[in-house]
């Protein structure tokens, strides 16, 4: 009797553990293929100046402040939140970093650029005020 229940109790358990890998698992493939949530002109823009650092391939400074490829595992409130980051260190010439930016001119945004980025920033602010 007392092996039955032990039997039992490691089934359980185990199923719990695939359960929760599973998940993991999941998420994780999500997370990779996250391109999509913006768009496709911010996209570029990002790529070409922001996701050298701001990925998981990038800096473990930059990549714990914003990372793109968890954009997508962000509540919306921590969306735009983030968004207002963005607009916020761009609205200040903080980002990219003066060095980036004296290394490699192109990927200074232009005023344009930062134009856009402000719409998105406002218009996610719409969408998820309730
Ligand atoms: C050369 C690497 C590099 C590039 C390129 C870069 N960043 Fe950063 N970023 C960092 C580092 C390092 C930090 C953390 C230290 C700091 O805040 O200065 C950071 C921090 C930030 C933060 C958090 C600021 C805060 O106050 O918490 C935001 C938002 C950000 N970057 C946005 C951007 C955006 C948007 C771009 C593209 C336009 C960009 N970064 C390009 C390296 C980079």
């Amino acid at each position: 009797m007392k092996i039955l229940k032990t039997l039992a109790r490691t089934f359980l358990l185990s199923l719990v553990l695939i359960l929760l890998l599973g998940e993991t698992e999941t998420r994780g493939q999500q997370a990779g293929k996250s391109t999509a949530p913006f768009p496709e002109t911010l996209n570029r823009i990002f790529s070409n100046s922001c996701t050298p650092c701001h990925t998981n391939k990038g800096g473990l400074m930059s990549r714990s402040r914003l990372n793109f490829n968890d954009w997508t595992l962000y509540s919306p409130e921590k969306q735009k939140e983030k968004a207002d980051l963005i607009r916020s260190v761009l609205e200040k010439e903080k980002m990219p970093p003066k060095s980036a930016r004296e290394s490699r001119p192109e990927i200074i945004l232009t005023k344009e650029q930062i134009g856009l980025i402000k719409n998105w920033a406002d218009s996610l602010n719409s969408v998820n005020k309730k």
